[in-house]
């Protein structure tokens, strides 16, 4: 299968961004920028290293966490065996990189903008704060399972008015949920989207259309390809057809996609 906008890129950095008791599990990949058109907030990259045996043989898709005109960063849990390789790249390793990919976050300046981020889903919404024009519109409620250090919170939460909420216990779940039903009614004329895992935009999604509110959800399927020639990303949409999250996504309207 030819790619088209296939390139080699070097590890620029790789930078372990967690804490004690897993300082290992979440780190910072910047690699070089192709001469790729500008990407958007809430696209995605596959990537792969060169270097992989054939029993990787398919790349990993990652959020668009921040760029520049040099790089692009990505964030990335060690939660498989693609991930763990991947904690072992090296600066100025080569790595094949796809992209950017799929459908990007709505935006509009003039409303504001609940984002609603569930641990590892708070990735892209760092180039969303990044690129938006107004980011005094913005607000960030994220929840998190891991000490808030692991995630790239703190650069959100001096660029936009944020709060966090942890679940360390069985018993902080309810808490959450009781919040984010509070914040998806008070922003239910604004925009909503959500980042995280299914459990966590479900709920989203069932306060969302009680609400009546324009609630915006980015799913992260497993992946092969990326570009909607191996099927292996599908999910249904709001009329139960299935669709690829890769080519008609990431980012699906809540009231038009079964999570
Ligand atoms: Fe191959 Fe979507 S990842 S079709």
């Amino acid at each position: 299968m030819a790619l088209r906008n296939c390139r080699n890129v070097k590890v620029l950095d790789i930078t372990p961004v967690g804490q004690s008791p897993r300082p290992d599990e979440f780190f910072e990949l910047r690699l070089e920028r192709p001469d790729w058109d500008d990407w958007k907030p809430g696209q995605f990259v596959m990537i792969r290293p060169v270097d992989w045996p054939m029993d990787l043989l398919w790349g990993r898709p990652f959020s668009i966490c921040s760029g520049d005109a040099e790089s692009v960063t990505l964030f990335v849990q060690k939660i498989g065996r693609g991930t763990a390789r991947l904690s072992e790249l090296k600066k100025g390793d080569t790595v094949a990189m796809w992209g950017p990919l799929g459908n990007s976050f709505a935006v509009d300046a003039t409303r504001p903008t609940l984002m609603l981020a569930g641990g590892i889903g708070i990735a892209p919404f760092r180039g969303y704060v990044e690129q938006h024009p107004l980011p005094e519109n913005l607000k960030l409620f994220f929840a998190h399972r891991m000490a808030i250090g692991c995630y790239p919170y703190q650069r959100l939460s001096g660029a936009v008015d944020a709060e966090c909420m942890m679940e360390a216990r069985r018993e902080d779940l309810a808490a959450i949920i009781e919040r984010m039903g509070e914040l998806v009614d008070q922003y239910r004329d604004g925009l909503i989207l959500c980042c995280g895992p299914t459990p966590f935009m479900k709920t989203a999604q069932k306060f969302a259309l009680e609400a009546g509110a324009e609630l915006y959800v980015s799913l992260e399927n497993r992946m092969a390809c990326g570009v909607g020639a191996c099927l292996g990303c599908v999910c249904k949409d709001g009329k139960g057809h299935h669709t690829q999250v890769c080519t008609k996504g990431p980012i699906f309207r809540a009231d038009n996609v079964e999570l």
